[in-house]
């Protein structure tokens, strides 16, 4: 098992380079099921979630090949459906791609039930609904999702009733091939959304309204290949910002469209951090000795991002008074408070809203990353304590974060991934 051990009290100064965006990657690489041609995926993370979606693609037959750096070549001329191993489509929430994508190829698809982090309940009713208005039959049992079609998807009038990212990006991907047209209504907005449907129709897709909260899609017969490069990452990059602020140091983070970091943008100036917009990068330092105390609600795009949640929490810790973070996506963002707790943090959580105490002194512990975005907050919490902290359970950090450890030791960071054994210690057993 491997754990990170950082040393803080470290300003972060330098440039960090933000990698392909995990939540696009994921999608983008199981969209190629419905492809039957060669694909060039570009930009594409080093990450643990990513190469499980090989791993899928793999067991249904297709071949997949690294050609350069980040760089990767899909061949989904062959392809199986119905085969992806359970064991591989429970370790990842995105995994449930594979329904939209079967249904668009073969007209029926047998899933396993998705993993990923756990938030409270992670319902696809959704998605299911989706794939219904698309004439398919859906049934649940026995851990599987099972969708069938007579002779294919057919076109249809989908209303979402709360936003979901990826109920859309599953009804995108099931309606591309299908015979006639497809509305979705009250689509969700992220930019990763509108990334897919580039991809898609790069391949030779008829999808317009990608980014607004209607998205139209007229079914074409096939697809073609092409060469795609995966946007950068928001979150890693909305993470590094956050980490330069708490440390008081300053950072070039590159590789982003500014864009899609504004409401990130927005709530660091509003407690007071410099943050200067560059076309391809931003540049985030202290401006000011204390941190405004401010109030953040998380919610879908462009709203701040829920998967920002958990470090932002950090940096509200940091400021200089009482603040007020409310989760407007998940039933349950806050398992990370009782680790954040452990190494000093005052913060009470009642359902959907914490109350952060501000001028918090993070002290050291052995603590661990309950799922992925929890991880950051620990490495940005354990960046700014006094002493050296130890983060066990740092799979979850690499399913989503791409050489972070790395990207942190070049900016100043005393940080290093460590191996060790999960023992139980006997000593005192008798
Ligand atoms: N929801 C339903 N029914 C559904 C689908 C969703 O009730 O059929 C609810 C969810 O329970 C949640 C809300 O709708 O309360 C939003 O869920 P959404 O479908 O948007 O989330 P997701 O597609 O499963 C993706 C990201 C998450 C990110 C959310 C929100 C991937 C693989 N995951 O999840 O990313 O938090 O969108 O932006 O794209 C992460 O990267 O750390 C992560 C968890």
């Amino acid at each position: 098992m491997e754990k990170i051990v950082i040393t803080g009290g470290k300003p972060l100064h330098g440039a960090i380079e933000i990698s392909g965006m995990k939540n696009s990657a994921v999608a983008v690489i199981l969209a190629t099921v419905l492809i039957e041609d060669i694909c060039v995926i570009e930009n594409v993370p080093d990450i643990s979630d990513v190469k499980i979606c090989f791993d899928i693609l793999t067991s249904m037959g297709i071949k997949v090949r690294l050609i350069s750096a980040n760089t990767y070549e899909i061949d989904s001329r062959v392809a199986t459906g119905g085969k992806s191993p359970y064991d591989l489509v429970r370790k990842m929430r995105a995994s449930y791609y594979l329904i939209g994508a079967e249904l668009g190829r073969f007209g029926k698809a047998h899933v396993g039930l998705p993993g990923g982090c756990d938030f409270g309940v992670r319902p696809i009713d959704q998605h299911i609904k989706g794939f219904e208005a698309l004439g398919a039959t859906v049934t649940v049992e026995g851990g599987y999702v099972d969708a069938k079609t007579d002779g294919g998807v057919l076109g249809g009038h989908v209303y979402f009733d709360g936003v979901t990212v990826g109920g859309t990006m599953n009804v995108i991907m099931a309606a591309v091939r299908a015979e006639g047209q497809t509305v979705i209504e009250n689509a969700a907005r992220e930019p990763h959304i509108v990334d897919l449907a580039n991809f898609l129709n790069a391949c030779g897709a008829q999808i317009s309204g990608a980014g607004t909260d209607v998205i139209k899609i007229t079914g074409v017969k096939n697809l073609h290949g092409c060469t795609h490069a995966i946007i950068p990452d928001m979150i890693e990059a909305g993470t590094f910002m956050i980490a330069a602020a708490a440390t008081k140091g300053a950072l070039h983070i590159t590789n982003v469209i500014p864009k899609h970091l504004e409401s990130v943008t927005a709530k660091l100036t509003e407690m007071g951090v410099c943050v200067e917009e560059e076309d391809d990068a931003v540049f985030v330092s202290n401006c000011s000795d204390t941190l405004s105390k401010i109030n953040v609600k998380t919610q879908p795009y462009p709203g701040f991002p829920t998967d920002l949640n958990p470090q932002m929490c950090v940096l509200l810790c940091l400021s200089d008074g009482d603040c007020c973070l409310t989760e407007g996506v998940w039933d349950n963002r806050f398992r990370y408070v009782e680790e954040l707790k452990r190494m000093g943090a005052s913060i009470s959580v009642d359902g959907k809203t914490a109350v952060v105490e501000g001028n918090t002194l993070f002290s050291p512990a052995r603590v661990r990353a309950v799922d992925l975005r929890a991880g950051a907050a620990m490495i940005l919490a354990a960046l700014v304590a006094d002493g050296t902290t130890e983060i066990e359970d740092v799979h979850h950090i690499q399913r989503g974060y791409d050489n972070i450890v790395e990207k942190l030791r070049l900016c100043g960071a005393d940080i290093r991934l460590c191996e060790y054994k999960d023992i139980v210690d006997t000593s005192m057993a008798n």
